[in-house]
């Protein structure tokens, strides 16, 4: 489990990631970085596309890169921080994860990895995700 200190340096990663998004289309800026077991952090940030069905959001971004460059590493944690500052959240709802990326995390991350959501808390993520798609990998 990660101590502290690390978990604090990832949701400043995680924060600070915000600044590479590219969210001309909604202006809703995401960040979001992951820490892996040999303690390096990788960050993400929301991609969008004219063709906006293809964007792609700052959680899979974070963990998609972790994933291709880290192969065999685990992640440990997560931390993501959603908002712009002109754009009003309605509530926590805003900030929290997509559907999509909280499949991904089942995927891509030990169920007990801590989870921090800006502004939100630490939910965990059987939370997030209590009934997710699973398929058999051992035949
Ligand atoms: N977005 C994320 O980056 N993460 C989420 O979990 C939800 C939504 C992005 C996608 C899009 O660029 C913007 O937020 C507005 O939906």
């Amino acid at each position: 489990m990660p101590d502290t200190s690390s978990l604090s340096q990832l949701a400043q990663a995680a924060r600070a990631a915000r600044a590479s998004a590219y969210a001309p289309y909604s202006k809703f800026r995401v960040g979001a970085a992951v820490l892996l077991a040999n303690g390096e952090i990788v960050t993400g940030a929301n991609i969008e596309n004219a063709s906006y069905g293809l964007t792609c959001c700052a959680e899979r971004v974070a963990m998609f890169a972790a994933t291709a460059h880290h192969p065999g590493v685990r992640i440990t944690a997560l931390a993501v921080s959603a908002g712009d500052d002109h754009v009003q959240h309605d509530s926590d709802n805003g900030r929290m994860p997509c559907g999509a990326c909280r499949q991904v995390m089942m995927e891509l991350m030990p169920a007990d990895a801590p989870i921090w959501i800006d502004g939100v808390g630490e939910p965990s993520l059987s939370s997030l995700l209590p009934t997710p798609f699973k398929l058999r990998t051992d035949t």
